[in-house]
Formats: C-alpha cells, sequence, structure tokens
C-alpha cells in the first residue's frame, strides 16, 4: 500500500500523524501557496500536477495504490481533479472533511451559494468588513471599493492587493474567541465575510461575531464528487483496513 495525501488543511496534518505513527508508506502533497508550509513526518512534495492527466501519471509513475483527498472544502480544482484521475486510474479514493459550521442561536447569518455571490449581498453604505477568506478570491470585492475591509492573512501579500481600503493582518491560525473580538472590536467591523470551512480553528470568528451581535454573510460548500467521505482520521485508516495507532 502507497498512499497519497492531499494537504493543506489541519485535518490533513492530523493525518499525517497518524500515517507516521502507523509506518505507513505515504507522500504528503502541498499546493505551495505559502511560504513556509508545515513541517510534516512524512515524504512531502510541493506543486500541482499538472491538470488530471498529470495526476494519473503521477499515480502511476510512484505506484499509488489509495489517494486521500484531505484538500481544503473550498479547494474544489483538486478534489474534481483526484476524483476524475483516480477514477480513471482505478485508484480507490476518499475524501477526509470536516463537517460544515451549523448556524446556532444568537447567530445572524446570511447564506449565500458561493463566495462570488457575496460582494453584491454587502450593504450599499459604507461599512467594515472582515475579509475571512484568504487572498485568493478578495479581488471579487473590487466592485465594492465604498467598504473597508480587514484582511487576516497567513503571509504578507508580495504584490498590491486589488482592494484599495484595506488593514492586513499577518496571523496563522488556530484563532480563539477573545483574540477575534478584540480584533474585530478594534477595528470597528460591522459585518464578517467567511466561508463556511468547518473545523475548529477558524471557527472563533463565527462566536466573536455573535458575541459582538455582528453578521456574518457565509459562503456554502461546492459540491464535489465521490462517494467515499470521512471526517477523521480513524475512519480514514478503518478505509485502508487499517487498525489507527494514533500518534497523537
Ligand atoms: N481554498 C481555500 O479556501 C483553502 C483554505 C485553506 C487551505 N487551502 C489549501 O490550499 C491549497 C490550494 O487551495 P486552492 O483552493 O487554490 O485549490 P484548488 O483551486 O482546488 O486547486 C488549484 C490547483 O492547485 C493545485 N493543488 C491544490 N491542492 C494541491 C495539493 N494538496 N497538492 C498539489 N497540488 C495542489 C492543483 O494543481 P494541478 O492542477 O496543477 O494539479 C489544483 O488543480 C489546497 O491544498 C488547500 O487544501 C485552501
Amino acid at each position: 500500500m502507497r498512499i497519497l495525501l492531499l494537504g493543506g488543511t489541519t485535518e490533513a496534518s492530523q493525518m499525517a500523524t497518524c500515517f507516521a505513527a502507523n509506518d505507513m508508506d505515504v507522500v504528503f502533497s502541498y499546493a505551495g501557496r505559502t511560504t513556509a508550509p508545515i513541517a510534516q513526518p512524512l515524504p512531502t512534495r510541493i506543486g500541482g500536477f499538472g491538470g488530471v492527466d498529470g495526476l494519473a501519471t503521477y499515480l502511476k509513475s510512484q505506484k499509488i495504490t489509495h489517494v486521500v483527498d484531505a484538500t481544503h472544502p473550498f479547494a474544489a480544482g483538486m478534489s474534481r481533479n483526484a476524483h476524475a484521475a483516480c477514477t480513471n486510474a482505478a485508484v480507490p479514493l476518499i475524501r477526509l472533511e470536516r463537517p460544515a459550521w451549523q448556524v446556532g442561536i444568537g447567530d445572524n447569518w446570511t447564506l449565500l451559494p458561493d463566495i462570488e455571490a457575496i460582494p453584491r449581498a454587502l450593504p450599499d453604505a459604507p461599512s467594515r468588513i472582515f475579509l475571512a477568506i484568504g487572498k485568493q478570491q478578495i479581488g471579487l470585492f473590487a466592485t465594492q471599493p465604498q467598504h473597508h475591509y480587514l484582511l487576516r492573512l497567513v503571509d504578507q501579500p508580495a504584490a498590491a492587493l486589488p482592494l484599495t481600503d484595506t488593514k492586513v493582518v499577518v496571523a496563522r491560525g488556530p484563532f480563539d474567541v477573545a483574540g477575534d473580538a478584540a480584533l474585530m472590536r478594534d477595528h470597528q467591523i460591522t459585518h464578517v465575510v467567511a466561508k463556511n470551512s468547518g473545523g475548529q480553528g477558524a471557527q472563533a470568528k463565527l462566536e466573536a461575531a455573535r458575541m459582538l451581535g455582528l453578521p456574518v454573510l457565509m459562503a456554502q460548500r461546492p459540491v464535489l464528487p465521490g462517494d467515499s467521505i470521512a471526517s477523521t482520521a480513524d475512519e480514514v485508516m478503518g478505509w485502508l483496513g487499517h487498525e489507527a495507532d494514533r500518534g497523537v
């Protein structure tokens, strides 16, 4: 058994720890989006495969027998490519996916089908927006230049931002509720924009928004192909037919 683990999430790192603790033959794969990716206890490759065909070639050349897709729920391109390449190459694939966040009592969420729908759902009046969506899609908000945008990014931006009125905070999660509430208060935030990523590390902003009575505009997840879905590393180990020594 030789596994390809597609990473870039906390769950992928937990899965890597579990695989390493069980002495399994696994290659960890990063897209290469951040300048200092978290080191993994597994052989690691960085960079795209070159689409579906590139990934199919990689699976064959590396004699990969199983693929675990632990990419972010919004990394739809990679998940769709993995599904297509694994189907073509007859390599079993499972997606390790954290459950989506659920709206709770006291929340003021507006659910939008995707991130593209959010800019036009913002108010017309100049507002102060905590844009907690990473860096890749902030350009969508250039159509609403009347707002001030607070951006929290993993790396300092290397190039000019597509938004004019911004404040960048460089930080890597996990975040806590007290810290996120203080951040929102200090920046006089009026609205929070988020993607329904799920997981613990980024949930604090939602609890902070609830505490402060702030509205949240929440993008729903893309629909992804594939029937094998696990929500824990143990479930993946079961799917692989392996008893887990979790190593954590
Ligand atoms: N999207 C988010 O909100 C988000 C948030 C946190 C972390 N991440 C992580 O950041 C990475 C990129 O996310 P994205 O939204 O840009 O992905 P994406 O749009 O689904 O992927 C675009 C391309 O990036 C390459 N790629 C993505 N993940 C890869 C991986 N783990 N290993 C090797 N190549 C990978 C693939 O290139 P080729 O076609 O050349 O193979 C893929 O087609 C993912 O690993 C994801 O887990 C994403």
